[in-house]
């Protein structure tokens, strides 16, 4: 599969981090002239594309990173054929909508994280196909979604990365505050939300028993549990979910 790379930016510069970590050979892989793309090709040695419908004729895969405003604009016009893989990275944008813009090509949604370029991305994707497994493999964790309705309420995710870091961030920050060296604290808050994960996510017990085994009545644990229930968890957190999803479905 030729892959080809339309908005390289912010995102795009972490996928393609993480395909060269996992020896994906970046002559290989073609990138549209604007964003990073010349910097990227300069120092990596990427191929750049003359324009997006050269790139889009000479590739079998293209990966779509611009802002969802542009998505639609972006594709249309294009070169596409039947045997394309779109493959887009823009949050909120419909199959339907790409499709107005980019014809007979076969469409997929992806929705990677910055943790790409770490090769750690839980990287959702609806719907899943195997030319795609070279590409989210190198990224991390591939999760298949069986519809698009699925995959909209996966996309929440994305920005729960975005607050898991701001937590670590107070948790640190407060032990700055209480004495700890700064970077010994954030080293430690990083590592423990890794380690929460790694137990939620990689033992087979239910989750209500991993955390109750952790939960001794009226230890340290219960307590702040308690506490942070009073400030309003978890409803707080649902409620943010829930805004996220509306902004994402266009009805927020
Ligand atoms: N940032 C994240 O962590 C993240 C995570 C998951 C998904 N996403 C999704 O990824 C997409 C990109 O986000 P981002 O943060 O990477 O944005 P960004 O840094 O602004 O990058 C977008 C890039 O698209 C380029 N672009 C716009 N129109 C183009 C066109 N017609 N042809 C070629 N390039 C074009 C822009 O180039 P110019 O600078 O020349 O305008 C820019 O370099 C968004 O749809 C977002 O929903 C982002």
């Amino acid at each position: 599969m030729r892959l080809g790379v339309i908005g390289v930016g912010h995102l795009a510069t972490s996928l393609l981090k993480g395909l060269l970590r996992a020896g994906h050979a970046p002559e290989g892989i073609r990138l549209s002239p604007r964003g990073h793309g010349p910097e990227l090709a300069a120092e990596h040695g990427f191929a750049l594309a003359a324009d997006n419908p050269a790139l889009v004729a000479d590739c079998d895969m293209v990966l779509l990173a611009v802002r969802p405003a542009d998505a639609v604009d972006a594709v249309r016009g294009l070169p596409w054929r039947a045997d394309h893989i779109l493959v887009s990275a823009c949050a909120g944008v419909t199959i339907a909508r790409l499709a107005e813009g980019a014809g007979p090509a076969q469409i997929v949604r992806i929705m990677p994280i910055t943790a790409s370029e770490l090769g750690a991305s839980p990287t959702t994707v609806f719907p899943m196909r195997p030319e795609l497994r070279p590409l989210l493999g190198a990224l991390g964790t591939p999760i298949a979604l069986e519809s698009e309705d699925q995959f909209e309420a996966a996309t929440v995710s994305a920005a729960i990365y975005g607050w898991a870091q701001a937590l670590i961030r107070t948790g640190a920050e407060w032990g700055a505050r209480n004495g700890l060296d700064p970077a010994v604290a954030r080293q430690l808050m990083a590592r423990t939300f890794v380690a929460s994960g790694r137990m939620q996510g990689e033992q087979d017990a239910p989750m209500d028993e991993i955390l109750a085994s952790l939960c001794t009545p009226g230890g340290i644990t219960e307590a702040g549990l308690r506490s942070l229930e009073r400030a309003g968890m978890p409803e707080a957190w649902d409620e943010a979910c829930d805004l996220v999803l509306a902004r994402l479905r266009g009805t927020g």
